[in-house]
């Protein structure tokens, strides 16, 4: 397939892309913004690949959408990574036919961000996501939206299926929901071929070390604290992002136009357990230990039930415990891309957030 994935500088969607030009043989167009989470870095082993393109833009500019569907236009591309070798030596034109398919991952992602600053997460989730639907209704493309179990809120007991009421409870959360309603606008009102797949909480390599896992192994490593808000007992659905990727492709080959996917990981754990587990594969201490304040109007628990994927023949393959080992051994050996986060704006970024300084 021909496909452009937005938001391919991140986490996930560099994981999709990897997949996709190494074991589906797709030509891929990246569109990313290259916010503080998008990263050239992640291309770093497909960055010369010719299957590959990166346009460097924003999903909420219909210009940069346009050149990344239909052209070049004078936009920026990849002209040489910092500190990789390789890079495809700016933008290159496609080398075969149209773009197919839209997946959408482009998005602000941190729910403690959310709340400090909801004003991107607004603009890029209802506006990019907007202009997005708008260029596949008038080039007649399919489209999947990735998305979040965070738009079902929080359960205590039971597990969230695709028709379980949206309550999403953060301003992440809110405008995630807003963009899947708009998403299945477009397929009632103007019969767009889109679907939906909302993942659990995701890990692996490549994620940035805001979110729990990554922020957790680095301050281990490093001899830092580990803040753990309140009690530690809320409870995450763990998918290795490999899986979540997959089942992405999955829906994206399968899917059936107007539906919505969940795919939840196999294994559920309190954060407190995911540290322990954690302090016990770095050989950290569990004085590093520190109880903070708790997120304001943090969900307790997320679960998904992932039955209507796996109809479709998909199956989440990596269990947490040989997921997060193998985690924890990234990180120990791609200092070269934790570093530069670790030593740049991500250090004001975690004073602001915690209150005291990395080491
Ligand atoms: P990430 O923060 O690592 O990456 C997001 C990417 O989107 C970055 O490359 C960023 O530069 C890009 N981006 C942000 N705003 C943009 C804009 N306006 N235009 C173009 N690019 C923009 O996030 P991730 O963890 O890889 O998440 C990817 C998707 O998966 C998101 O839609 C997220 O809601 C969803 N998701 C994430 C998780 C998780 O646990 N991380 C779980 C379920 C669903
Ligand atoms: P996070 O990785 O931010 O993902 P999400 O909020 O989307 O679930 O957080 C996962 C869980 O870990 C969540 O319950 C909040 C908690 N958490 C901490 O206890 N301490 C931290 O420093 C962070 C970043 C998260």
């Amino acid at each position: 397939m021909n496909i452009l994935v937005c938001g391919g500088a991140g986490f996930i969607g560099s994981t999709f892309v990897r997949q996709r030009l190494h074991e589906h043989g797709d030509e891929v167009t990246v569109l990313d913004k290259l916010t503080y989470a998008g990263r050239e870095q992640n291309f770093h082993d497909f960055a010369d690949d010719p299957a590959f393109r990166f346009v460097h833009g924003a999903i909420e500019d219909p210009e940069a959408v346009a050149s990344a569907l239909d052209g070049l236009d004078g936009l920026d591309g990849l002209d040489g990574l910092d500190g990789v070798d390789g890079g495809n030596g700016g933008v290159r034109a496609r080398a075969s036919g149209p773009v197919e398919a839209i997946v959408n991952f482009a998005a602000e992602t941190h729910v403690d961000r959310s709340i400090a600053e909801p004003d991107a997460f607004v603009k890029t989730h209802a506006l990019g996501t907007y202009v997005l639907l708008e260029a596949a209704r008038e080039r007649d493309l399919r489209y999947v939206q990735v998305s979040t179990d965070e738009v079902y809120g929080s359960i205590e007991v039971g597990t969230f299926t695709e028709s379980s009421p949206l309550q999403p409870s953060s301003p992440y959360s809110a405008t995630k929901t807003g963009a899947d309603l708009l998403v299945q606008s477009y397929f009632h009102t103007y019969g767009l071929p889109a679907t939906i797949v909302r993942g659990s909480n995701n890990y692996g390599p490549y994620q940035y070390p805001e979110k729990l896992i990554p922020l957790m192994v680095l301050n281990a490593l490093h001899g830092d604290a580990l803040p753990v808000y309140g009690d530690g007992q809320q409870v995450r659905n763990w998918i290795h992002s490999t899986d979540f990727a997959r089942a992405i492709g999955h829906v994206l080959a399968h899917g059936a136009p107007g539906e919505v996917y969940n795919a939840g990981g196999p294994d559920e754990q309190p954060n407190i357990d995911v540290v322990h587990r954690i302090i016990a594969l770095t050989g950290a201490s569990e004085d590093q230990i520190e109880h903070v304040t708790d997120r304001p109007g943090h969900d307790r628990r997320y679960s998904l039930s992932s039955e209507k994927v796996r109809a479709l023949g998909w199956e989440p393959s990596v269990r947490f415990e040989d997921g997060l080992a193998e985690t924890v051994t990234w990180y120990r050996e791609n200092a070269w891309w934790w570093e530069p986060i670790r030593s740049g704006d991500y250090r004001s970024y975690y004073e602001r957030q915690y209150g005291k300084a990395l080491s």
